[in-house]
């Protein structure tokens, strides 16, 4: 089915199930423990042995020896793998670095060998027999000192396949605009390196059956998986099947595979035996993706009643050689109306572990920097943050006024927010309210993230019973596939939810969307729409029943005429099939498609040791219909939550010296956790976009994040007038800034916040 007119009145519309907030149809078999991850399927695969991965201890360099014989002749060792005896490997189209490094060291925990052995306590203490000799080499491992050297030399960072690193995006003149403007701001922002930290770690389970493979993996994008390990192992796509049928989290992580899954394999192969590895959690940061640290700034102008007319954004990020930049700029060029704009991006060349996706990757630390200037701008003309905003909408891509967006209703999400968060009572002054020794602020922030589409298949069986069988390789990394995927399937039908299997995550079902860019829900429940509307046709057909008019409702057919049957009758022959790609065509080049919200947050900072406590909440977001509020809802709160994470904890530190992210594991790179977390509201606009898809419905997954790091920021601000623009707005670059401690022994009693 070719998407590329905007829907009309289809089925979903009739929200019957469709837009229900009903529980995970998954739920009881994750409360329970029946769900099986990439780890556990013992039953499947009782004699998997066990692999330990050595990572390398240089960032850069090469090995100059390394001996593997004390390992191999350890007790319970299978086998050892390494560079030298895994044969030719290629690279993955979705890796930077190879995933098994040597001679050559790309970045630090690299990958170097693989130890298979009976037990995992064998595995790994083999491991440590492996002597290894390194060449190391220098290194860049400091963003702010490659920019100062790239901005000395007057170069603008490399140039890279897939963006436009170092070209600047121009509408206007910026910088005539800039100077002439009555008021402006000039700041610079910097957002650290972020680890994913999902709670399962990437993890494989490797099957070889002559020359077919088949990996039990954790994975957000089976289909780019599947191609990336063949390529990588070097056979066939045909003989690579990738199961990944729970997923313990991903947020952009497990977007392609890595080391565990392709070390997986090799040790499988040569161990002769099925082999499961799951990469340590102290492992992971360095040896698998992390969004990478950006430096930004901001300019913008604007007339003295608030309209802009100049805004710039340029963002300088690192990445291994062939790497990509952070997008931090993208929602500039979008959000805010403005003639003269430029938005750029730097790419740096580091040697720090590979940079990549991660959760609204561009828009999540862009607009970390994007609002907090909003913010200072907003200041700077006396004006609220939420009317600055709203002066400055437009309903149009500023750089193309003939492309409308789709749907835009930002400005209700603002003034929405305002009003249910109590925004009238704040005071324009920063610093101005005290509950003892909590001074008390409040911020705000937009929320954008562009609404992408990705062609999506699924087949969708019928048997005699009248149950509905949905397959597709579209995965649930914890977000509700499954169960909006039933949904969707039994609006389609007219059947009950408990009518209706979904079966996801295997290379062997159609090709879907995959769960990346929030783009999943929307484009993967479009093609079991399609697929439906095929298997509709065929139920027609086998009834002899007129396609005008039927209707399909409570197990029933009805057509036109009056004639009624069961849907199961359709079936009584054997079972039916169908399966459909829905196409998406240039709908989302004639619109410009977006995502928008608006974050508000209340915080508390102890005066006198910089302590920030969030203290209320509230997200208002314009997406498009919400197929399911519960899953919806659950995606947005754990976004704010992430949200404070990257706004007060969220860091990895880099060791300068030896190019490595120090703080390696979940004791010390910190996320927030129940304690931290207050009053949690979120409001959906209730609306469709028929220019999305059949679905009407947009992603919301990665909106819930964009700018709540923001938000948090400008509510520290407006409580103790101090001005942080150095993520993450820790409590040591708060306290010069605060008032004085009064004197020994006078102190305020603690009160929670
Ligand atoms: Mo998302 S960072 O594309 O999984």
């Amino acid at each position: 089915m070719k998407f590329d007119t905007p829907a009309t009145q289809n089925p979903i519309d009739q929200l019957k199930v469709v837009g229900q907030g009903l529980d995970r149809i998954d739920g009881p078999l994750k409360t329970t423990g029946k769900a099986p991850y990439a780890y556990e399927h013992h039953d499947t695969v009782p004699d998997a042995a066990v692999g330990y991965v050595l990572g390398a201890a240089i960032a850069k360099g090469r090995i100059g020896a390394m001996d593997i014989e004390a390992a191999r002749r350890a007790p319970g060792v299978l086998a050892v793998v390494t560079a030298q005896n895994a044969g030719k490997l290629g690279k993955g189209k979705m890796n930077t670095a190879t995933l098994l490094g040597g001679p050559d060291i790309q970045h630090y925990h690299q990958a170097i060998a693989l130890v298979v052995a009976d037990t995992l306590e064998q595995a790994r203490a083999a491991s440590r027999l492996i002597r290894v000799q390194y060449e190391r080499a220098a290194g860049a491992f400091d963003l702010a000192a490659a920019k100062r050297g790239a901005d000395n030399a007057g170069k603008k960072g490399r140039d890279h396949a897939g963006g436009n690193a170092g070209k600047p995006d121009r509408v206007g003149d910026f910088e005539r605009a800039y100077v002439a403007a009555a008021v402006k701001i000039d700041h610079t922002y910097r957002t650290p390196d972020h680890s994913h930290a999902m709670m399962e770690p990437h993890a494989s389970t490797a099957v070889w059956e002559g020359d077919a493979l088949t990996l039990w993996t954790s994975n957000q994008m089976i289909d780019w998986g599947r191609s990336d390990v063949a390529k990588t192992l070097g056979v066939p796509k045909e003989k690579v099947r990738l199961v990944s049928p729970y997923i313990g989290g991903g947020f952009g992580g497990k977007l392609f595979v890595r080391a565990d899954a392709v070390l997986a394999a090799l040790g499988a192969r040569a161990a002769r035996r099925p082999v499961k590895v799951a990469l340590p959690r102290p492992l992971i940061a360095n040896n698998t993706t992390h969004r990478p640290a950006t430096i930004q700034r901001v300019r913008i102008g604007a007339t003295r009643d608030g309209k802009i007319t100049a805004i710039a954004h340029e963002s300088w990020s690192g990445d291994l050689p062939g790497g990509k930049p952070e997008e931090a700029v993208q929602q500039t060029r979008l959000l805010y109306a403005g003639a003269n704009r430029l938005t750029v991006q730097h790419l740096m060349e580091l040697d720090l572990p590979e940079g990549n996706a991660m959760r609204a990757p561009g828009e999540a630390p862009g607009m970390m920097a994007l609002e907090i200037a909003m913010d200072e701008m907003a200041e700077a003309l006396g004006l609220d943050p939420v009317e600055f905003r709203v002066r400055n909408d437009t309903q149009v891509d500023p750089a193309a006024p003939e492309r409308p967006f789709s749907q835009r209703r930002f400005i209700e999400c603002l003034r929405t927010g305002a009003q249910r968060f109590g925004w009238a009572e704040r005071s324009a002054r920063p610093g101005a309210r005290r509950e003892g020794r909590w001074l008390v602020g409040m911020g705000m922030a937009a929320a954008f993230r562009n609404n992408l589409v990705t062609d999506s298949a699924a087949r969708v069986r019928l048997d005699a019973a009248g149950q509905v069988i949905v397959e597709t390789d579209m995965t649930d990394i914890g977000t509700g596939s499954y169960t909006i995927i039933a949904q969707t399937a039994a609006e389609m039908l007219g059947v009950p939810l408990a009518k209706v299997i979904v079966r996801l995550g295997d290379s062997d079902f159609p090709v879907s969307a995959g769960s990346g860019g929030q783009w999943g829900a929307n484009s993967a429940t479009a093609g079991v729409y399609a697929a439906c509307q095929k298997l509709r046709t065929v139920v027609l057909e086998r009834l002899g029943f007129a396609a005008e008019g039927a209707v399909f409702a409570e197990g029933s057919v009805t057509d036109a005429d009056g004639r009624k049957a069961l849907l199961r009758q359709a079936a009584a022959d054997g079972e039916l099939v169908a399966e459909d790609v829905l196409e998406f065509g240039g709908l989302d080049k004639t619109f410009q498609q977006s995502t928008f919200g608006a974050h508000f947050v209340e915080v508390g900072v102890d005066a006198y040791t910089g302590e920030t406590r969030v203290r209320r909440m509230l997200a208002v977001c314009a997406s498009g219909r919400i197929l399911n509020p519960k899953t919806a809802r659950s995606q947005v709160i754990g976004a704010m939550t992430m949200g404070i994470g990257s706004a007060l904890m969220e860091e990895l530190a880099i060791d300068q010296r030896a190019g490595f992210f120090v703080n390696h594991d979940l004791a010390s790179y910190e996320v927030p956790v129940h304690a931290d977390i207050p009053w949690q509201e979120v409001i959906f606009l209730d609306e469709t976009d028929p220019a999305s898809s059949p679905m009407k419905a947009k992603g919301v997954g990665e909106l819930g994040l964009c700018g709540v790091g923001a938000a948090i920021a400008n509510a520290i601000h407006h409580a103790t007038g101090v001005r942080v623009r150095d993520y993450p707005v820790t409590l040591d670059k708060l306290l010069a800034g605060l008032p004085q401690p009064p004197v020994a022994g006078r102190f305020p009693p603690a009160a929670s916040p």
